[in-house]
């Protein structure tokens, strides 16, 4: 199937606004202080990028590595780190951004990790929120929109490492996944 034949889920203008109105809400919340941005890889590539452009606090970037669907549908449940992340974290404003929230294993995992590096606040932004898969009650803390229980691409987000060109969100029938 081609990619402009998925159905479209949000358009790029939809995510741009609604990216905007978040970096307004972080830029309220932490108002004077600095902030480290942390990618989770790869899906949060592309939001992360446009978020920390619409901010206008100091920012730093940084990126984690977690083992991935793959080509499976399902997340079996075990997270493994592939890549920690580069400077310190100890009294930061962390901002752990990612793609989409679904189980909220990925989540709960990382958070519980960065957590021991003692930062001075952990906030979650998940451009994504499948609230209706979740097995671990974990919530973003900024969210950009909730979406039902299907298998969205575009923006980062993949499937078997396709599609995460795709300027719009766009779902995958389940016959492709
Ligand atoms: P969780 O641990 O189940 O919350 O999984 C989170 C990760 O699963 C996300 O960061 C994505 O990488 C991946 N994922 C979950 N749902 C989708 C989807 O619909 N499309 C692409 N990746 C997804």
């Amino acid at each position: 199937m081609l990619m402009d034949e998925l159905r479209v889920l949000l358009t790029h203008k939809q995510i741009q606004d609604r990216v905007g109105e978040i970096a307004a809400q972080l830029d309220r919340d932490f108002a004077g202080q600095s902030v480290i941005f942390i990618g989770v890889l790869k899906g949060a590539t592309i939001f992360l990028s446009d978020l920390a452009r619409r901010v206008q606090l100091d920012a730093t970037f940084d990126f984690i590595g977690v083992a991935s669907y793959g080509k499976q549908k399902q997340s079996s449940g075990e997270v493994r780190l592939t890549k920690d992340v580069e400077q310190p974290l100890t009294g930061a404003n962390i901002i752990l951004v990612e793609d989409i929230l679904d189980t909220g294993l990925t989540m709960n995992y990382l958070r519980n990790m960065l957590l021991t590096h003692q930062p001075r606040c952990l906030k979650i932004a998940a451009l994504l929120d499948k609230a209706c898969r979740r097995q671990i009650p974990i919530q973003a803390d900024y969210v950009g929109f909730t979406i039902p229980d299907e298998f969205v691409v575009g923006y980062g987000m993949d499937h078997a490492e396709r599609y995460r060109n795709l300027p719009d969100i766009r779902v995958l029938p389940p016959e492709l996944i």
